[in-house]
């Protein structure tokens, strides 16, 4: 299909509004199964792929996510742009709930994931450059569509990922705020890396549905809040996808 552009929905994101000429596929990989099907279809007159990085139903946690598999199958498709949606709770004070950002750096704080291709039986290990972990290209293309569809995006920030599926403690949050973490979420590695081994040109467009625990005056952070400010955050993301496309 060689998708324009293959997008990675997260929390909130389970299918993507607009897209044309709509077709389902399955696509096996030697990684195991995809978190779901995948939906092709046109949009603004580009080919585009998408995933619920969750399933559509949400029935995989952050650290059941195969990410390998997601991955190399939008990759096997022909994709060679990646969009990774992603929901967080913000840290620092520009990044208030319902703010949208286009991440330049991250700290991963996941573990026990599988976190690369190199890690089966025989395959050739390869060392990727990770200095910059997103794709200068896409983030540029990203934050250009933001301002022409007239939609306020911060440019920059360090997202830190953290293991979930619970939220964190404020003692975690301290922590990742003295290490330079503006942002924190769950699921946005081992995405970046697996993209990056792949030779795929990969961003993330974080969307903030609260303030990261301890960051606000209230002492616990409100689930049904969380929901309603990522759904908020998550309408803006077809306008902004839809002016990359349509300026290509
Ligand atoms: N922490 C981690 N992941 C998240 C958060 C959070 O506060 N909010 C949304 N995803």
């Amino acid at each position: 299909m060689n998708p324009d552009l293959a997008i990675i929905g997260g929390t909130g994101l389970y299918a993507f509004p607009g897209l044309e000429n709509v077709r389902h596929e399955s696509v096996a990989t030697p990684f195991g199964a995809t978190s779901g099907e995948i939906v092709s279809g046109m949009l603004a007159g580009k080919r585009v792929a998408f995933l619920a990085r969750h399933g559509e139903a949400h029935t995989l946690a952050p650290h059941r996510v195969n990410y390998r598999a997601n991955v190399w199958a939008l990759h096997h498709l022909g994709a060679r742009r990646m969009l990774g949606v992603n929901a967080v709770g913000g840290i620092t004070a520009k990044m208030g709930p319902r703010t949208l950002a286009v991440p330049d750096q991250l700290i991963d704080y996941t573990h026990g994931r599988l976190d690369s291709f190199c890690d089966v039986e025989r395959a050739k290990v390869e060392h990727i450059d990770f200095t910059e972990p997103y794709g200068a290209v896409l983030r540029a293309a990203l934050l250009a569509a933001a301002e022409r569809a007239g939609i306020a995006v911060v440019d920059g920030g360090c997202y830190g990922a953290t293991q979930g599926p619970r939220l964190e403690t404020r003692a975690e949050i301290a922590r990742l705020r003295r290490d330079g973490c503006d942002l924190v979420g769950m699921t946005g590695m081992p995405e970046a890396a697996l993209a990056r081994e792949l030779g795929v040109d990969y961003a993330c467009l974080a969307l903030v549905a609260n303030w990261a625990a301890g960051c606000a005056d209230e002492t616990s952070i409100s689930l049904p809040e969380i929901f309603a400010n990522l759904a908020t955050a998550t309408a803006q993301v077809p306008p902004i996808v839809g002016a990359l496309l349509a300026k290509e």
